[in-house]
């Protein structure tokens, strides 16, 4: 299991990830009908080549190297990104889910600005 894009991305979506991406497994981008309407962007877990060029340019630090570098309060992400296929209505619907309810959950995290969250998991 690849990388992974936590929510530091929510409120950001920054893009520099994927254009730094080799293998495009990064989504939505810009020119897909999805990004507007995304929460964040994700890392196709069978795609990623573990490259690790995405986690420097992530100017939020939202990009964890691993599942197991992923920090407890950012775990239920890892399926948000698991899921989550362009141009599948289905499992972008699913993938927001998810992302809505960690937002819920996590309204302390939600609370702090996006450049600050990445510390404030490390704290939690
Ligand atoms: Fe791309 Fe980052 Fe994986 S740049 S290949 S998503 S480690
Ligand atoms: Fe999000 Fe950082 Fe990429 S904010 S879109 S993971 S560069």
């Amino acid at each position: 299991m690849p990388f992974v894009i936590t929510d530091p991305c929510i409120g950001t979506k920054d893009h520099a990830c994927v254009d730094v991406c080799p293998v495009d497994c990064i989504h939505p981008r810009k020119d897909e009908a999805e990004f507007e309407q995304a929460s964040m962007l994700y890392i196709h877990p069978d795609e990623c080549i573990d490259c690790g060029a995405c986690v420097p340019a992530c100017p939020v630090a939202a990009i964890y190297d691993s599942v197991d570098s992923t920090p407890s309060t950012q775990q239920g992400l890892v399926e948000a990104n698991a899921v989550y296929r362009a141009g599948d209505s289905g499992a972008v619907a699913k993938a927001e889910a998810i992302v809505k309810a960690h937002m819920a959950a996590h309204a302390d995290l939600m609370a702090v600005p996006p450049a600050e969250r990445a510390a404030a998991h490390a704290k939690g």
